[in-house]
């Protein structure tokens, strides 16, 4: 396995690759990783013959009073692990070398990160966007792979990829949970024991939310939205960021689930945000 810093060198061996006709598949990571990483990079393998993790904790999409200085780190965890996984090639750039001085071209959108995690992180797909389609022009992947658990990434970066022609596939794969059911996040470090408790109020509100409309045929959003509120206004270490039932690819609020559609939630424990949400395909 290659850990490569620059994008000179980067550029230098995924061409080669290429030349071998070889298939590229890259998993874009800000480190740390998890299970729900390493399930990104088995798909990726199955798929494509070289497999790409990129390392880099994105300073563009963070904002000026969120976690960037403290977000977990671990370089030495994180190769141990993708060499175990069979990664071909780390990518782990400095922030001088994504964003060297003068650096001022960005990509932004309208509508889809107008609201959910777009409204509560002014900037963020701005920066999330722009450091992805700097990743996939250095990587040139066929394929690239995200979490649904950031389910309004997936949209955005699947919007992106078909709006500027960028030509790879972008795929989607299951979130990964605890045994007890809480989602995998690099985040999740951040929980003290107590919180981590807490913090199963999220997956309880979600379980309840995809069983009532999977198994009970709930189709109202507003109705919906009360039911996960109740649970999580039952756990007093829990601060609803926001619920929403939204349109799978749009991300625009929907009154009555219908069709594809996301239903997503942001939530604080403690200082920590957790993201969790699900799909429901209706006829
Ligand atoms: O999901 C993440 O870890 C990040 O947002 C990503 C896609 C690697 C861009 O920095």
């Amino acid at each position: 396995m290659e850990i490569l810093h620059t994008v000179k060198e980067t550029r230098e061996l995924v061409r080669a690759w290429r030349i071998n006709g070889e298939r590229i598949g890259l998993v874009p990571t800000m480190g740390f990783l998890h299970e729900g990483h390493f399930s990104l990079m088995r798909r990726a393998k199955r798929e494509n013959d070289r497999v790409v993790t990129s390392i880099f904790v994105n300073p563009i999409q963070f904002g000026p009073k969120e976690d960037f200085a403290s977000y977990p780190r671990d370089m030495e965890a994180d190769s141990a692990a993708c060499r175990h996984e069979a990664v071909d090639l780390i990518f782990a750039p400095t922030v001088e070398e994504m964003y060297p001085v003068g650096f001022c071209s960005y990509i932004d959108m309208d509508k889809i990160t107008a609201g959910l995690c777009g409204k509560s992180r002014p900037g963020h797909f701005r920066g999330v966007c722009t450091v992805v389609a700097k990743l996939f022009n250095i990587v040139t992947p066929d394929k690239a792979y995200f979490g649904q658990k950031d389910a309004q990434q997936v949209a955005v970066i699947q919007r992106m990829t078909r709006d500027l022609s960028m030509g790879l596939e972008i795929v989607s794969c299951p979130t990964v949970r605890e045994s007890d059911g809480l989602a995998k996040s690099s985040r999740n470090a951040y929980l003290s024991a107590e919180e981590r408790k807490a913090a199963l109020a999220v997956s309880r509100a979600v379980f309840k939310g995809e069983k009532l409309v999977k198994e009970k045929g709930e189709r109202d959003a507003g109705r919906l939205i009360a039911a996960m509120r109740e649970t999580l206004a039952a756990e007093p270490l829990a601060k609803v960021d926001y619920i929403e039932v939204v349109g799978a690819e749009s991300m625009e609020k929907v009154d009555r689930i219908d069709g594809s559609t996301l239903v997503a939630l942001a939530v604080f424990i403690g200082k920590t945000r957790l993201l969790d949400n699900f799909v429901c395909h209706t006829a």
